[in-house]
């Protein structure tokens, strides 16, 4: 018998989960608190964990479909992988490592900006699933921001002017910024390409509302001038993204963090560019966006 425990981080979202071993089968009961503990969280972390792909793809299947690994930017080339092959479709290596002059990983060590992971798919994943094996001593943190508390305080006239509106999730760039392979650069927020999605979203499981952004590069909202898009999502983002709707993980080898992208954005701090960090991340095929 596993003895779980959860603990809240004491912030805006995010608990730790004790006393479950992700190396093994885990029973059904365990499992149910895991998934309340989520719900009631939006962000659980499982630290001191020693898994391999094959387990961590196990233990991501328990909450659903895996979902293929997103497109890589131009220029990272995934012949170099450093995968087993039934891996490669379903694990999404976070790396700065570079081995023989090429990364092994996407997203290097620079910033990435808030965003919701592949929302630019017109089913975007229900979860994702990031585990450490390497990390710098310092810098490369991943923060999260609670998006239910982000739209429930929102000013009344922002709940107004948003309601009932969608925006593009632009599908050509990654979270740091970079044109992922076979897109080009586009200048006018109108031609954006990417699933378009309602501005607030209804939770399937727990039936809240949650401002649902993307990422902000690229994003327009239909219906309006593109001054007044800009104008409006500037508002919206500067509210969503103060400090008391965040909490960052500072990672340690062995955490594995997992995310509700439905009602979770994230970002990450740059890390010394030269240190090594390396991540494998699954991700979960999500249901259609229903509209708040
Ligand atoms: C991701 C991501 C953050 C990090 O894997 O989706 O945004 O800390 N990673 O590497
Ligand atoms: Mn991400």
């Amino acid at each position: 018998m596993s003895d779980i425990w959860v603990q809240p981080t004491g912030g805006a979202l995010g608990a730790d989960i004790h006393g479950v071993d992700l190396s093994r089968p885990i029973g059904d009961s365990v499992f149910q608190r895991i998934l309340q503990a989520w719900s009631e969280h939006l962000v659980l972390r499982f630290s001191g964990q020693k898994i391999d792909d094959d387990m961590l793809m196990a233990f991501s299947a328990r909450f659903g479909d895996l979902d293929r690994v997103p497109i890589a930017a131009a220029g990272f080339d995934r012949t170099d992988s450093v995968l087993p092959k039934e891996a490669e479709a379903w694990v999404a290596v976070i790396s700065s490592i570079v081995h023989n002059g090429k990364p092994v990983g996407g997203l290097g060590s620079y910033e990435l900006v808030w965003h919701t992971d592949m929302s630019y798919n017109p089913l975007p994943p229900r979860a994702s699933l990031l585990y450490a094996l390497e990390v710098p001593p310092d810098g490369g943190n991943t923060g999260f921001l609670n998006m239910y508390s982000a739209y429930e305080t929102l000013p009344d006239d922002l709940k107004r002017a948003i309601e009932g509106r969608t925006c593009i999730h632009d599908s050509s760039r990654n979270s740091a910024g970079e044109l992922r392979k076979g897109y080009q650069r586009t200048l006018d927020v109108r031609q954006t390409p990417g699933a378009v999605h309602p501005l607030v979203r209804k939770h399937p499981v727990s039936g809240r509302k949650a401002l649902f952004l993307g990422r902000r590069p690229g994003a327009y909202i239909h219906g309006l001038s593109v001054e007044d898009s800009e104008t409006l999502l500037d508002a919206v983002w500067q509210h969503a993204t103060q400090e008391r709707f965040a909490w960052y993980q500072k990672w340690r080898i062995g955490d594995l963090v997992m995310w509700d992208n439905r009602c979770v954005m994230h970002r990450r701090d740059a890390f010394g560019e030269g240190l090594r960090r390396l991540m494998h991340r699954t991700q979960i095929v999500g249901e259609p966006v229903l509209a708040g």
